[in-house]
């Protein structure tokens, strides 16, 4: 191996590897191991997301908070949350497809796990002419979205892990006995699904993906986004606690929260999640961390006004500005967008309610609909008191009117 070769080759692996290698040099160290939920100090409000988990260190760019603070909520979510998402640089993805049905099979460590996903395709798309693609687990309006241009694929997640402790499905084929979540098993089907849409669906283009579900699928497709930068577009529906609604805030009424969903669904998430019950209030983010995890890709939120349950109102007026305020500093407010409707919990008219955020992202066809309005609600802006100081952008805008004044006075004294 010549030592041009050689140094392509290391310099590959060095980017492969960089979030942990460059970190080491230049990011604020992440507390190694992860400090367990009593290190945490109890806070009622939203966590600071430009501050580092270290609970002193604050993001101060754009591209510092890209290559060390996102990477870092990444990380802490799969300690806190998810489970540690499988390496999929280890697996081996093959598909074979039978007119509108593919057949997934995923190799790891010498064991097989195999699933199906279902290929709708709107009139027109070819392989000259692909079509963007939303990936959807439960069932979605697939008219609509066809007739605008839009494939469905679907697959069942219960073949690739049951909403249960059971471990069946092509997921628990290959990690059986990890302290994994089924919300990140269900996220791996949609990667694995896309996957296979690159291997043998060229009528789909495969850098265009939506994924979508509702309520725990929605759960589910907030964590397709999280952990695959292939996915163009998150689309959670009314998602609740371990989606995007807030764990510190209830605003709706009797609904679901840390407790009552690790009490009665304890496999969504990882078993160090549950050290928190009784404490949320200790957990080092907020579900307004995993959207802004998200940044800058896309996210569309849909919330129903009559969805107390996975408090609606919540998510809207406490998840969305916070993340706002994130997206906004990154320079792409406009890539998350909040789509409030009536109705309650995974209404299909949720779909046809986003569509015209998703045909802007997927397709380029601009809407002059508002997916920045909370009405009829409005921001509870004391469940981010750090947007006074931070996102740093924030600090300098204050810093403007006290100087704007300051020169009054002098002026002043001047007369
Ligand atoms: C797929 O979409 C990307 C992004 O819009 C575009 O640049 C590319 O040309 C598309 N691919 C095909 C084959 O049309």
């Amino acid at each position: 191996m010549g030592p041009y070769l050689y140094r392509t080759i290391l310099t590959a692996l060095l980017c492969l590897s960089l979030p942990s290698l460059s970190q080491a040099q230049s990011c604020p160290a992440t507390p190694s191991p992860f400090p367990k939920a009593a290190a945490f100090s109890t806070q009622a409000t939203l966590p600071d997301p430009f501050v580092y988990l270290d609970g002193k260190s604050r993001v101060t760019t754009q591209e510092e908070w890209y290559q060390c603070r996102q990477p870092e909520i990444l990380r802490l979510l799969q300690e806190y949350q998810f489970g540690y998402y499988p390496d999929h640089s280890a697996e081996t993805v093959t598909a074979t497809r039978t007119s509108n049905t593919l057949s997934i099979s995923v190799a790891a460590g010498g064991k097989t796990g195999t699933f199906s996903a279902s290929i709708n395709l709107p009139n027109g798309a070819s392989a000259a002419a692909p079509s963007p693609v939303v990936i959807a687990i439960g069932g979605i309006d697939n008219n609509a979205y066809l007739r605008a241009g839009v494939a469905v694929v679907t697959f069942d997640y219960t073949k690739v892990a049951p909403d249960s402790n059971g471990k069946t499905g092509a997921f628990w084929s290959l990690y059986n006995g990890k302290d994994i979540g089924a919300l990140t098993a269900w996220a791996w089907g949609f990667h694995r699904v896309l996957d296979a849409l690159e291997l043998r669906v060229p009528e789909i283009n495969s850098t265009l993906v939506g994924v979508t579900g509702c309520s725990r699928l929605g759960k589910a497709a907030l964590a397709a986004g999280l952990f695959d930068k292939r996915i163009t577009l998150t689309m959670p529906m009314s998602s609740g606690i371990q989606g995007l609604g807030p764990y510190r805030y209830s605003l709706s009424g009797q609904g679901e929260n840390l407790e009552n969903s690790k009490q009665g669904a304890p496999w969504w998430t990882n078993s160090v999640l549950g050290t928190f019950v009784n404490q949320a209030q200790r957990l080092p983010f907020d579900a307004h961390t995993i959207a802004a995890a998200i940044a800058p890709r896309a996210i569309v939120m849909d919330q129903g006004q009559s969805d107390p349950f996975v408090d609606s109102k919540g998510t809207a007026v406490v998840t969305y500005p916070a993340a706002k305020l994130v997206y906004d500093w990154l320079g792409v407010g406009k890539q998350l967008a909040l789509a409030i409707r009536s109705g309650g919990h995974c209404d299909n008219s949720g779909y046809t309610n986003v569509l015209p955020f998703v045909l802007q992202v997927l397709k380029s066809t601009p809407t002059t609909r508002d997916y920045t309005s909370l009405s009829p609600w409005t921001a509870m802006t004391t469940a981010y008191p750090w947007s006074s100081q931070s996102p740093p952008q924030a600090a300098a805008a204050r810093e403007a009117p006290r100087k704007r004044y300051d020169t009054r006075r002098t002026s002043m004294k001047g007369n």
